[in-house]
């Protein structure tokens, strides 16, 4: 029988196509699924990473609330244009704690990825209130009811609880001081040694411009002063690519 002959009657018979269209998927599917299993991590591990702190975290809760992702992405791309305007270009790891993640797919505003320390508390504040009085020709809407909100701080121990099932180290210890953490972070006059030994490199202090009282302002500031702050990419060698 020559190919050809073979070649037709695999192609006219669909009983043998199935099967044989079915084995060449399976050894697809089997190089590309199975190594997986044995990885350790699918994510290189890289020098400063660390679970968001619960103010941190309650700030993170509030942006997905809001919806900031709609018009915000948290994802630089190694292109030149896109690193020279935000920064070096994001890593997995920088993601690595995330649930959900926020890379986003639409950017009306600017990326966020490393908006951390390039403005003071009291910028963002003022332009999270009212953006226009800042930025004249923004179409970003006002935020400010989150000054007057007061921050609902009861469920954290949850929300570092539900974290930590889907993998987000964070230790009983962390868990223990959740409340003191929280409180500690956005108060001027607090002892934050234990907070930074926890959550190495967290911003402390009034956040909100209101030092009396934990507001969601103070939470989302927190939240924003913090990313893109945690690797240090003075230090980092990623090696030759
Ligand atoms: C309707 C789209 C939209 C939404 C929703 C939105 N923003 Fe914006 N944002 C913008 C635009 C446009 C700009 C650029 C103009 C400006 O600075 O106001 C911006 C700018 C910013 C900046 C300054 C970025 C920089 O590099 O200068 C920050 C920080 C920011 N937004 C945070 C937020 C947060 C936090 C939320 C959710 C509470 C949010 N935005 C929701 C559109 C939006």
């Amino acid at each position: 029988m020559s190919i050809l002959d073979k070649h037709h009657r695999v192609e006219t018979n669909a009983t043998l196509l199935l099967i044989l269209s079915f084995l060449v998927i399976s050894i697809g599917g089997i190089v590309e699924i199975v190594p997986l299993f044995y990885l350790q991590n699918t994510i290189e591990r890289v020098e400063g990473m660390r679970p968001y702190s619960p103010l941190e975290l309650k700030g993170r809760a509030i942006y997905q609330r809001e919806g900031c992702y709609v018009c915000h992405s948290q994802m630089i791309r190694p292109f030149r244009d896109e690193v020279e305007r935000y920064g070096h270009y994001s890593l997995a790891a920088e993601s690595m704690y995330d649930h959900p993640f926020q890379w986003g797919s639409k950017r009306t505003g600017p990326d966020l990825a490393r908006i951390g320390g390039r403005y003071s508390n009291k910028w963002h504040v003022q332009h999270l209130t009212d953006p226009r009085s800042l930025v004249p020709e923004s179409i970003m809407p006002s935020y400010k009811f989150l000054a007057k909100n007061k921050l609902y701080v009861s469920d954290i121990i949850n929300h570092l609880e539900t974290n930590q099932l889907l993998g987000v180290p964070y230790n009983q210890e962390m868990i223990e001081n959740a409340f003191a953490d929280i409180k500690a972070q956005a108060d001027p006059s607090a002892d934050t040694t234990g907070l930074l030994k926890r959550y190495p490199k967290a911003k402390t202090g009034d956040f909100d411009g209101n030092p009396t009282q934990l507001t969601e302002m103070d939470a989302i500031v927190a939240y924003l002063q913090m990313l893109g702050t945690l690797v240090d990419f003075s230090t980092l060698d990623l090696g030759q690519r």
